[in-house]
């Protein structure tokens, strides 16, 4: 695949703001997308855990945790919309011929989905009071896992087929013969997938470190269910932070040919570098991770770490796409619209930021305090701002629609 026959299927049309707004949004979003999917996980799998033992710390843990990943599956599908959004924007040629090549995956992803969130659904009726009563119908836990790491498979492989442009041919026409059936997955790399994978347990290790410093803050009266949680948050993020590295490195050690140049990178190191920084920063904090909001910052730590591993991964394959295949993301005809561009910011930054700080503020409140929850006059107001905005966004959105199409 020639680098002229590459741009030959970019959008004619061009981008509507600078490449590398696309890009820098991609690796932030897809930072979020992977803190939730990995709070999901290792929610999921400590409900398993934690539901069917005889310990009531156990227990307990398991009925917030089912909670969690319910809510962490829905984080993880909204926000992986966004890197979709951006890497089909600047690496169209990419994204797409992968995505063709295995179009039954593509939509079988969302059935996956959707059975595998079912499936949780199920466990999570079947098991109202899993403290006094312990846990019910594993099996459903488990099939909901499976898929949702089914689904995590296909997009991995979907993201991996996208860096062999030179293998395209092959797959769409195996020994000359086009196969249009796209029935197939054409490539993986299980050590990558296992990274981002492992990533889990260090990530719901710093997530535990935030619930217990949330009970902290409502007033916990079980001192040894606080100790507890803090032993199995360290155990966590350590073990879990070594297994990581060490799948990491078998990632680096089989990297294909064309990118074995990352090993030796300067991003690479950065993102060893953050990762072992977040591990240690409990160790570092001790007992001040009881008060203020350090115990909250180990996540927020952690967050930070992760946009810092997908800056790297997004090297990777701008760089492999660049050097090998001559394709620079980064020249993009630019067809720059404001409105568009403006109106994106506004609703991340006004519309989600008062919406998010409302839902957030009710949801912090009404668990921090006992008994009925009445929330202030100003929390009200944000909500009644929140409506408001939606309603306007909705209003102009189909306002610029009737107003385009009637010119
Ligand atoms: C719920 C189960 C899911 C799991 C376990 C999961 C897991 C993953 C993993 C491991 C990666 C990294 C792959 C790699 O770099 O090799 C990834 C990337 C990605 N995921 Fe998800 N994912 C899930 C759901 C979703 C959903 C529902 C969407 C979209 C609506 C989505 C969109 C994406 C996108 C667009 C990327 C790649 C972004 C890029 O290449 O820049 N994911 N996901």
């Amino acid at each position: 695949m020639t680098p002229e026959m590459l741009y030959a299927l970019r959008d004619q049309a061009g981008v509507p703001s600078h490449p590398l707004v696309f890009l820098v949004l991609g690796v932030l979003t897809f930072a979020l997308h992977m803190a939730a999917v990995q709070v999901m996980l290792g929610a999921a799998t400590l409900t398993l855990r934690g539901a069917f033992s005889a310990s009531q710390h156990w227990r307990r843990l398991a009925q917030a945790m089912l909670v969690t990943a319910k809510i962490a599956v829905s984080v993880a599908i909204v926000i992986g919309v966004a890197p979709l959004l951006f890497v089909q924007v600047v690496y169209d040629p990419f994204w797409y011929t992968s995505n063709v090549l295995s179009a039954w995956w593509v939509i079988g992803f969302i059935v996956l989905l959707i059975l595998g969130y079912i499936a949780m659904y199920i466990f999570y009726w079947q098991n109202h009071d899993i403290v006094a009563d312990g846990g019910k119908g594993g099996v459903w836990m488990v099939l909901s896992l499976a898929l949702l790491l089914a689904v995590g498979f296909i997009v991995h492989s979907l993201t991996n087929q996208m860096l062999f442009p030179e293998e395209w041919m092959a797959w769409y026409a195996p020994q000359g013969v086009v196969n249009p059936a796209g029935r197939e997955l054409h490539y993986w790399h299980l050590p990558r997938f296992l990274f981002f994978i492992a990533l889990s347990a260090p990530v719901t290790g710093a997530w535990l470190y935030g619930y217990r410093r949330y009970l902290q803050g409502g007033n916990e009266a079980d001192a040894v269910y606080l100790g507890w949680l803090r032993g199995l948050a360290q155990q966590l993020m350590v073990f879990g932070g070594v297994v990581s590295v060490l799948v990491g490195a078998v990632w680096m050690a089989t990297l294909p040919e064309k990118m074995a140049w990352f090993a030796s990178s300067v991003w690479l190191l950065m993102a060893a570098v953050a990762l072992a920084a977040v591990v240690a920063l409990p160790l570092v904090l001790r007992d001040r991770i009881d008060s203020g909001i350090w115990g909250y910052g180990i996540f927020g730590a952690g967050a930070v770490s992760l946009i810092v591993v997908g800056a790297a991964r997004e090297m990777l394959r701008f760089v492999t796409l660049l050097g090998t295949h001559g394709y620079n993301a980064m020249d993009y005809k630019i067809n720059m619209d404001w409105y568009s561009t403006s109106l994106f910011f506004t609703t991340f930054g006004v519309v989600g930021g008062v919406t998010l700080a409302y839902l957030l503020t009710v949801a912090w409140q009404a668990g921090q305090s006992k008994g009925l929850y009445t929330p202030s006059a100003a929390v009200t107001r944000m909500g009644q701002w929140s409506v408001g905005l939606l309603v306007g966004w909705t209003v102009l959105y189909f306002a610029v629609g009737f107003f385009v199409w009637a010119r």
